[in-house]
């Protein structure tokens, strides 16, 4: 099933997300649907608070960035070709590098894009699918999604990070995405 997307200016997306429990109800359904969601909005991750859910559960696959990377970016990145991830209960132990910048988007908050720096190298906890934990390092352009996605379930959106000034000139743009005034070819759904 095809959730549709919230957009900016609702609650949810703001919250700081909640662990959840193994046996969580309908949790393989809910992972297959954020894929299906997911791909069928040409995003590249999702988080669960996206879907109105407040859970700490996110999905990436920063391998279909790879696969349409222009030819002189290839060989840039050290996480080519990238990975497809289920995150539940994720927690941030690091954040480490050098902080670069890259032209983010959100689907939360479309027809907007802005370059965003972020540190190279995060180092998360959180459980698999199957409630497996682990401790990994990741780093490129899968740390630069692993950043923005855990930012969700934080309750925190990419365009935080803007000067208040750059800000100040999308106001207009984000109320109108938060009054349903925008245009795109996947489902949304505005919320307070
Ligand atoms: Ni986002």
């Amino acid at each position: 099933m095809i959730f549709p997307i919230v957009a900016y200016g609702a609650q949810v997306l703001r919250k700081i997300a909640v662990d959840i429990e193994p046996g969580y109800p309908g949790l393989s359904q809910l992972i297959e649907d954020m894929w299906e969601t997911m791909y069928a909005s040409n995003g590249v991750g999702l988080a669960a608070p996206q879907i109105n859910k407040d859970i700490r559960l996110f999905v990436m696959d920063s391998a279909q960035i790879f696969e349409n990377i222009e030819e002189e970016d290839k060989g840039k990145y050290p996480d080519e070709p990238g990975i497809k991830k289920v995150f539940i209960n994720a927690h941030l132990l690091e954040l480490g590098g050098e902080e670069w910048p890259y032209n983010e988007g959100c689907l939360s908050i479309p027809k907007i894009r802005e370059d965003i720096l972020r540190p190279e190298k995060v180092v998360l906890a959180y459980m698999d699918e199957n409630f497996v934990s682990h401790t990994e390092t990741f780093n490129g352009l899968t740390a630069r999604i692993i950043q923005h996605e855990y930012d969700h379930i934080e309750g925190k959106l990419f365009i935080d990070y803007l000067k208040p000034l750059k800000k100040k000139l999308l106001k207009g743009k984000l109320s109108d995405i938060s009054k349903g005034k925008v245009k795109v070819d996947y489902k949304m759904v505005f919320l307070k």
